[in-house]
Order: structure tokens, then sequence, then C-alpha cells
């Protein structure tokens, strides 16, 4: 087994702060537990043979990395108080004064697609009265080329799609042997891409509502304020954030105003 070495350790925590926004400073044994075997298979003897490789930014290998350090644990319709919030008080408000009929909406951290894909099922069957006449634009992106994959070929388990409405299995899934797809009407609304939330954002059109839940966990509260102060400019005024249920913002320390555990709005100073 490569051993991790207390320098390694150091510079391996350093790098992938700096670079990625991940806090694995108390992961020792984490890093050393997923990465040791494959590091072995590579025929490398440390991980800093291993780490000098990553830096010189394959970016294959550094999918594989952040694949093996993050968990992309997820499942439809999770955290339901944000669903409900949308088709309650975010739909209708926006029904009633978006002249534009556009939804910008980010699923930032979307792994494998059940959040974008409940996220377009809900609205869509808010909408469902007014067919075509709305663009639902949801932007997903993940870290992980791998994740992405699974999300943009939309095909589920059974078990997966247990908690959607039985109505949501029938008319946004096709059955194929056991498996479910979700359909193209759902699909379309959806743009997977991958985008590590370390980077500037770049928001041609601001967002309505930002989705960034079980994301910024892995991430230290300098990094986490950075990225809520991203997300603030790239939210449109009277927007929304949803973070995950077990994470907070610092009330002080954020333009957001608290809503809701885990809601937050962008003042509607410019609406
Ligand atoms: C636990 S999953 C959360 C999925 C979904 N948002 C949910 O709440 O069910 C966290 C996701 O964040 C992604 N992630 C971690 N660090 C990231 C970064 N720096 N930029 C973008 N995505 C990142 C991981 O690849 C993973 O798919």
């Amino acid at each position: 087994m490569v051993k991790l070495t207390d320098n390694e350790f150091l510079e391996f925590v350093q790098y992938m702060h700096k670079n990625y926004g991940i806090d694995l400073s108390k992961k020792r044994i984490l890093i050393e537990g997923r990465l040791s075997n494959m590091i072995e298979k590579k025929g490398m003897s440390s991980f800093s043979q291993y780490l000098d490789n990553i830096k010189k930014n394959n970016k294959d290998e550094i999918t594989v990395l952040i694949n093996k350090l993050t968990t992309n644990y997820t499942y439809f319709y999770r955290e339901e108080n944000h669903f409900k919030y949308l088709k309650e008080v975010i739909l209708p408000y926006e029904e009633k004064n978006n002249k534009t009929k556009i939804l910008n909406i980010w699923s930032a951290g979307c792994s494998s697609g059940e959040e974008p894909y409940t996220l377009a099922m809900v609205i869509d069957d808010y909408f469902k009265f007014a067919g075509n006449q709305w663009k639902i634009q949801i932007l997903a992106t993940d870290i992980s080329e791998n994740v992405l994959t699974k999300a943009r070929e939309g095909v589920y388990s059974g078990d997966a799609v247990k908690n959607l409405p039985e109505s949501f299995k029938k008319r946004y899934f096709e059955n194929i042997n056991d498996k479910y797809q979700v359909v193209p009407d759902i699909k379309k609304h959806i743009t997977f891409k991958v985008f590590n939330l370390m980077d500037p954002i770049i928001a041609r059109n601001k967002y309505d509502v930002i989705f960034c839940r079980n994301v910024m966990i892995y991430f230290n509260a300098e990094t986490k304020m950075n990225i809520v102060d991203k997300f603030y400019e790239a939210n449109k005024a009277g927007g929304y954030l949803m973070i995950g249920h077990a994470e907070t913002i610092q009330r002080n320390k954020s333009k957001y105003l608290y809503i809701n555990p885990a809601i937050y709005k962008k003042e509607e100073y410019d609406r």
C-alpha cells in the first residue's frame, strides 16, 4: 500500500483547496484509503509522484481524482421543501409578473441529474396548461464529467424514481426494460456542462433561481462565502439561492436575505 506522508498530505490539501475549493484538511484517512490502490495500479510509488502528474492538468486524471474524493450522492425530490416553495411561491410570482415568460435556473453541483430533472418536471407540471408559452432554461453543472455522462443519459432504476409521484413517472419517463428514461420533452429544458465553482461565473442571462445544494459542504468558510458572493452577482434581483438543509450562510456576511432554512433571496431593488 502506498503511504501518504505528512508533507504529501499537506501538499495535497493545499492543492485541492486552491484549485477546487475542496477542504480535505480533516480527510487524511479518506485520501489514503481512496487513492492508494489506484496510485499503485498506475505503477507509481508515492503520492508525490501522483500529485506531480495531477499538476500537469491532465483533465481525465483530475476528473478521476475528484470523483474519488467527493460524494455524488443525490436523489429525485431531495429536500422536498425547495420544490414546494418553488411551486407555491416562486412560480406563481413569476406567472404573474414575468412578462418575458423566460425562466433561468441553475443547478450548480447537479451530480447525476436527479436535481435538475426534478426541477424540470415540477416546473413543467406547474405550467402544463400554459403549454409552450414558457421558456424553461435549466443550466446543470458539475465538476465531474462522470456524473454528467449519467445525467445526460437520463436513465434511472425503478428504485431511483420511487420518490416521484406516479403521475410524474408516467408522464416524464419512458419505461424500458425495468429502467426509466427521461422523455425528450423534459430533457430539452436542461443543458449539462462541466463547471468548477472555483472558476469565475459569467452569467449572460442572470438566474431566477440557483440551486447549490449539498455541494458547499466540501468548502471551507472563506471559499464558501466567495462562491455565495458570485451566486449573488449571478442571481436576478428578487431571485433565489437554495442551499442544502444541512448548510448555512452566515447572515451578517452575505447580502442575501434569509427567507427560510436553506432559502435565500436577492433584494428586489431593480426588478
Ligand atoms: C452530494 S452531490 C449533490 C447533488 C445535488 N445538488 C443534491 O443536492 O442532491 C455534490 C456534487 O458537487 C460536485 N462538486 C464538488 N465540488 C465541486 C466544484 N468545485 N465545482 C462544481 N461541482 C462540485 C460533486 O462532483 C458532486 O456531484
